[in-house]
């Protein structure tokens, strides 16, 4: 039997209990072609969820199909909005209304979805019930108290493990009190679950971000039509102030495609000598672009081309030539824009000449991973020279394809399996991953799709 797992999706070729392992090798020739990302994941995420707290019919394109949108629906249709794909590829979402969703009868697992699990708390905190809310082994380890601490201050209650961890219960606040809140750390997660939980409480709900994090939940908050004012700070970052109770109503939405996706073949094509790519319907909104503005500053030939307004996000085709990087000092205020493109970013700087330094990355120790320790290890065993100095990352490359020539522990982290996917196609020796499974939970066709670009991988232990 070949071990070539083209074109099929490494998590749909092994068992579901099994670990998938993938090596990543130096392709015969450059990556080229055209491909189109999924569509972005945040975006997809509060698409269904405004939709089921709509009255009425939404209709979504483009929405990504991953395990963790799929996750919120299913959730969603376990508290009564009514969610299919239609056979044109497009989803409809049946609304209940704000503050209609029903108590569900069974444990609600949101599986690797830290997003989900976070902006459904806000929702269920102010619906007058009582859920159980648990997850996988990666996502029962994540902080839950960052969510907990302020919906508790609309009249919320949770029943919690040590450290505020999931599995946990919420009985929502029958009489909600607005809230003013502060975030302690830049997080849209955490906004979004206070202005979800606003949206059924009478009266204002402000959120004060001191750094601006991605305001796709502003942008559809009006966009479904209900009142939501987004005004400067005295002393820096933005005031967002949501009417309670407004009457949703559907709206169709266009999903872009995902950035934070695109960053893979993007990377991919800037460090695989010669190869040339374009990413069509890329999502460029201004809070997700901190990627493609670092990897420009250091050198990186990418070009936004047939640049368009689509669904109410800007997006692009970005055509993106292999060539010399050099390192970067990358400032901490960036980092809430581009906070899930560390990984790739890092393997980037391996590939450049130059100390790349990356500052503040704290958030990064909560992800689906401890990303700073995994990025940190996984180039250490490729033979690059990197440390972490408190919250900063610092990676040194000589200009040169790094060694390579390990073995990577993804630990349920789909964008850790994907980056050093990635660094496999350019380093001299290739590099194998212990499980491609958690690719499916944002990017079910990244190998397909990097196979068609020329990207070689194949099964193996
Ligand atoms: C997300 C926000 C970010 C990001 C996550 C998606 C969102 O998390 O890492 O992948 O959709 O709001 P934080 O808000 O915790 O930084």
């Amino acid at each position: 039997m070949p071990d070539d797992v083209s074109p099929h999706s490494p998590a749909r070729q092994s068992p579901a209990n099994m670990p998938a392992p993938l090596i990543s090798a130096r392709p015969n020739a450059p990556l080229a072609g055209i491909a189109a990302v999924p569509g972005d994941k945040s975006i997809s995420h509060r698409a269904l969820m405004f939709g089921a707290l709509a009255v009425g019919r939404t209709v979504i394109t483009g929405l990504l199909e991953g395990e963790d949108v799929l996750a919120t629906a299913a959730a969603l249709r376990a508290m009564g909005a009514a969610i299919e794909r239609a056979p044109d590829g497009s989803w409809r979402v049946d609304g209940v209304g704000v503050g209609g969703l029903a108590e569900p009868d069974n444990v609600l697992d949101l599986g690797n979805s830290g997003t989900s699990a976070r902006l459904l708390l806000g929702i269920l905190a102010t619906h007058p019930f009582t859920s159980f809310v648990t997850g996988d082994e990666s996502l029962r380890r994540r902080p839950m108290r960052r969510v907990t601490e302020p919906l508790s201050r609309f009249g919320a209650q949770f029943l919690c493990r040590e450290g505020a961890r999931l599995p946990l219960a919420v009985t929502g606040a029958a009489n909600p009190v607005p809230i003013v809140y502060r975030l302690p750390v830049p997080s849209a997660q955490v906004k979004s679950a206070v202005l979800l939980a606003g949206l059924n409480t009478p009266g204002a709900t402000s959120v004060v971000e001191p750094e601006p994090t991605r305001d796709h939940t502003e942008r559809m908050l009006g966009h479904f039509g209900a009142s939501v004012v987004v005004e400067p700070e005295p002393g820096g970052g933005r005031r967002i102030t949501l009417t309670g109770q407004p009457e949703l109503v559907a709206a169709p939405i266009t999903v872009p495609g995902d950035p934070s996706s695109a960053a893979f073949p993007l990377v991919a094509a800037l460090i695989v000598p010669g190869s040339e790519v374009t990413i069509a319907n890329v999502g460029l909104n201004p809070s997700r672009t901190g990627l493609f503005t670092s990897l420009r500053e250091m050198g990186a030939d990418i070009t936004y081309q047939n640049e368009r307004i689509a669904g109410g996000e800007p997006v692009a085709d970005l055509r993106v030539r292999a060539g010399a990087l050099t390192s970067a000092d990358i400032p901490p205020g960036r980092a809430p824009t581009m906070i899930d493109e560390y990984p790739i970013l890092a393997l980037a700087a391996a590939c450049a000449h130059g100390r790349t330094v990356m500052r503040g990355l704290a958030e990064l120790r909560v992800k689906e991973s401890d990303r700073l320790a995994g990025i940190a290890e996984g180039l250490a065993r490729c033979g690059v020279h990197v440390t972490v100095e408190g919250d900063d990352l610092l990676v040194e490359g000589d200009g040169g394809p790094p060694r390579g020539g390990a073995l990577i522990a993804t630990r349920l982290d789909h964008r850790i399996a994907m980056a050093f996917l990635v660094l496999g196609l350019a380093a001299r020796d290739p590099v194998r991953i212990d499980d491609a499974r958690p690719i499916a939970t944002s990017f079910p066709d990244f190998v397909p799709l990097m196979t068609r670009l020329g990207a070689a991988f194949r099964a193996g232990t």
